[in-house]
């Protein structure tokens, strides 16, 4: 079943009921002002960093769900409605949501009278524009009242849902003309204030939430609402809220719109207060002008389509699957953008309060972005690096405002290092740039330490290299890529981290999986050694990976697939010797797409997977799934059977196994996998999914689960990269390489070609692929040997290749 349907050429998701299985959101935002929106208008606004700088509050795990966030309401008669179904909950004679890139509308209509709310976030302006607009469609003159309202967060989005004897004292607010200020904690230490602000003039506000709602009641009905009235109260401590109320009227057929804005603002210290106490409010006035008419939002839409017209039109696809088309020409880059900008820390099930910036998420969210914005990419490389330590670990994570290494969990996940090569090398075989290498980049942020990044690879892995197990395989420490197979913690403390508990570092723990990254990544490595003139060192890094190769296929390989690691007491796990676990497939990816033991052994563990882990949504992470609780595992025998790390469809990984397909030349197994949770490809199954049929979700319940198919966790994944990257580099295989594009393309038997526009260091690539008997690339019209395109400095180029 579906909820609504893809408008490919207004690059929309229409959703047609407000009653999906679970909100289904969208991301507005690209600089600093971020909001999170669902289909109900519900979500939050936060400036960089969704913990230290919440604007509006959410209440996770809220009854109804999803409650608050935006609240307009709209008067006509007795009815009182709301554009999007919520809060007011009035049953709608029309309703559609339409999700776009960074906007989002919401098309309400009841009793003759249409609402559209259009809801951006313009570009370089701190700030949330909302659009309403009002019609009659009725051949009576309408008085409507209407109310738009926004509860604050009082900034630490932590203390805000904790700390209640401070912060019932603490709310603070300024009212002005159609505007309202607030600025709780901006008399002392904070230089920051938000504000939301009408452009007609207003018959009435509140500022405090209780007054406002009225006792007893929710965002549904307030109490000022059912009165048509307002109170004028001034918030003092307790719950700040921005709410006003507006008279209009419409004669028969008449439209009109009124701009909301919701922003953000910083003052420099010394320029803090126009008069004691009250706010230097320049800048928000500035804002406000900037976006107080009607065309001056109809500008900045058009500016907001043309940008990602400017970004998609890097790469695109046409060919017979309409599916895979919107997936990689709009929804799959737009998820890229979003994981970029978001790494794991703010979504409807991230919290936006505990994970910041992951080092190996982001390194990963690369991979899918470099293309679209690498200058972006680059700054971010040098931020990741720069929580690394001196001996080439590093924090796990950090947080945005302040980019510092969050030390809450710290370090001692050994698979962290080899992600910053991976994407630096990425980065650099994007665009060319190797001056990114010679970067001064601290250690741990701190001054004085600065190094070429070069060096912070290079002591990545070497991290790899020195720590080595007794099979001459990597050690995992807390956790590699699964951050729930803990082999060193024997945790049996309710409650405990299984994050940071490490009560018995056995120094013996080791990574299969880690090792094929090795082989992978430290093998990147030395061919960028070679092109910087580092041939020696780049010897000694193949020797290395050539020992890690020789110890997967000694100790890693169980005879038809690849083991997942050894335990502390030296056990394999992953093994058909385990009674359960016998088979992950994270080594199967990995050490496939690191081309260990060549297409035999290749072949053999993806047959393996696909027997065993292989469900109607994808490839399973174990099999089979650990039914009871193994202190010596961790966290992953935590989750009952068929859930997250204990053997759900892990999206994330799956990529993996569609990139090995490729890898061992298999376009009908690749193309198979990458449709089975392609989110395009299965939204007739939303009912069963539940999670957006536009966004990647984490994980996709198991067949052992009690919901098999249900998919948890959207939108903030590395699923979208990894697809991104298998689609493109592996399907369509479109592979940016130092000296050119490469173009190896991999498709399944049934489609016979298709047509790829590639932007890659300034030139248009325009590449047919097409089956026929005289295989081979022709560039320009002129046949030429292998599948490198070389670098050219003409505009334009038209490659043919023949399948
Ligand atoms: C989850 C993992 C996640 C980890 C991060 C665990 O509970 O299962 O998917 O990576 O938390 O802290
Ligand atoms: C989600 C985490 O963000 C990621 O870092 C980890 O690799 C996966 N879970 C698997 O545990």
């Amino acid at each position: 079943m579906k909820y609504g349907f893809f408008d490919d050429k207004a690059k929309e998701y229409v959703i047609t009921q407000p009653d999906t299985p679970l909100p289904w959101i969208n991301y507005l935002g690209k600089d600093g002002f971020f909001s999170l929106i669902s289909n109900t208008c519900g979500g939050y606004s936060f400036y960089r960093d969704a913990k230290l700088r919440r604007i509006t509050r959410f209440r996770y795990n809220n009854v109804p769900a999803d409650d608050g966030g935006r609240c307009f309401y709209i008067c006509d008669g007795d009815t009182v409605w709301s554009p999007a179904y919520l809060p007011a909950r009035t049953p709608l004679d029309g309703y559609r949501c339409r999700h776009g890139l960074g906007y989002s509308v919401f098309e309400g209509k009841k009793n003759g009278v249409a609402a559209a709310l259009t809801v951006m976030v313009p570009s370089c302006v701190d700030m949330e524009v909302q659009k309403l607009t009002l019609k009659n469609e009725t051949d009576v003159e309408k008085t409507l009242t209407v109310y738009a309202a926004e509860e604050w967060c009082l900034w630490n989005a932590v203390d805000d849902s904790t700390n209640f004897q401070r912060n019932w004292n603490i709310g603070e607010v300024e009212v002005e003309n159609g505007t309202i200020y607030h600025k709780t904690e901006y008399r002392e230490r904070r230089n920051h204030y938000a504000f939301y602000s009408v452009n007609c003039p207003v018959q009435g506000f509140d500022t405090d939430r209780d007054t406002f709602l009225g006792q007893f009641r929710g965002w549904r009905e307030p109490i000022a609402v059912e009165k048509r009235t307002s109170f004028g109260s001034i918030a003092a401590g307790w719950a700040p809220i921005a709410a006003f109320r507006i008279e209009i009227t419409l004669a028969a057929g008449e439209q009109k719109s009124i701009l909301f804005r919701l922003g953000y603002a910083e003052n420099p210290t010394d320029k803090k207060f126009s008069s004691p106490g009250v706010i230097n409010k320049e800048k928000a006035k500035e804002m406000l002008a900037a976006f107080s008419t009607e065309a001056q939002f109809d500008a900045a839409m058009a500016e907001l389509a043309a940008y990602w017209e400017g970004l998609l039109s890097r790469f695109s696809v046409k060919s017979s699957e309409e599916k895979l088309d919107r997936m990689v020409n709009v929804w799959n880059q737009y998820q890229c953008m979003v994981t970029f900008n978001m790494s794991r820390s703010a979504s409807y099930y991230e919290s936006g309060t505990g994970r910041g910036m992951g080092f190996r998420d982001s390194c990963q969210d690369l991979l899918g972005f470099v293309h679209l914005i690498p200058e972006k990419a680059r700054e971010r490389i040098i931020d990741i690096a720069s929580i690394q330590f001196a001996d080439g670990s590093t924090y796990h994570q950090y947080q945005p405002l302040t980019k510092r290494g969050n030390a809450d969990i710290g370090s001692g996940f050994n698979d962290d290092p080899l992600w910053l090569v991976a994407c630096t090398c990425a980065y650099i075989r994007e665009t060319g740039d190797f001056t990114i290498l010679d970067h001064p980049t601290p250690f741990n942020n701190e001054e004085g330490t600065e190094v070429p990044l070069l060096e912070h690879l290079r002591r990545s892995v070497r991290f790899n290299t020195e720590h080595k197990g007794p099979h001459g395989l990597p050690l995992i420490g807390r956790a590699d890529w699964n951050d729930c197979l803990n082999l060193n913690c024997f945790s049996m403390t309710p409650g405990e981290s299984f994050q940071t508990c490490s009560n018995f570092e056995s120094g013996k723990a080791e990574s299969v999986f880690i090792a094929g990254m090795y082989v992978k990544y430290a093998g990147e490595y030395a061919d960028l050694l070679d092109r910087i003139g580092l041939a020696d060192e780049a010897k000694e890094v193949r020797e290395e990976v050539l020992k890690t190769e020789k110890a997967v296929l000694d100790y890693g390989w169980d005879g038809e697939w690849f083991r997942r690691a050894y335990d502390a007491f030296e056990r394999p796990i992953g093994s058909k010797e385990n009674a359960e676990g016998k088979i992950f497939i994270e080594p199967q990816g990995m050490c496939v797409m690191a081309g260990i033991g060549g297409k035999e052994y290749g072949k053999k563990a993806l047959a393996s997977t696909e027997k065993y882990l292989g469900d109607e949504f994808g490839i399973e992470l174990l099999a089979p799934c650990y039914s009871e609780y193994h202190d010596y595992l961790g966290e992953i025998s935590s989750y009952p059977p068929g859930y997250k790390e204990n053997g759900s469809v892990f999206c994330h990984n799956n990529p993996w196994i569609t990139l090995a397909y490729c890898e061992v030349g298999d376009g009908n197994g690749a193309f198979d996998l990458y449709k089975r949770n392609a989110p395009a490809y299965i939204e007739d199954k939303s009912e069963v999914h539940r999670t957006e049929p536009y966004c990647y979700s984490q994980t996709i319940a198991g067949r052992a689960a009690k919901t098999y198919g249900e998919a948890k966790n959207a939108w903030l994944t590395g699923t979208a990269a990894w697809s991104f990257v298998a689609v493109s580099q592996g399907i369509l295989g479109i592979r940016p390489d130092y000296d050119g594009l490469r173009v190896t393309p991999c498709l399944p038997d049934k489609m016979d070609g298709c047509h790829i526009t590639r932007l890659f260091r300034g030139t248009r690539y325009d590449i047919v692929v097409k089956r026929g008997n005289d295989k081979g690339l022709t560039v320009n019209g002129a046949p030429i040997q292998g599948d490198l395109i070389p670098l050219t400095d003409t505009a334009t180029c038209e490659v043919v290749v023949t399948i």
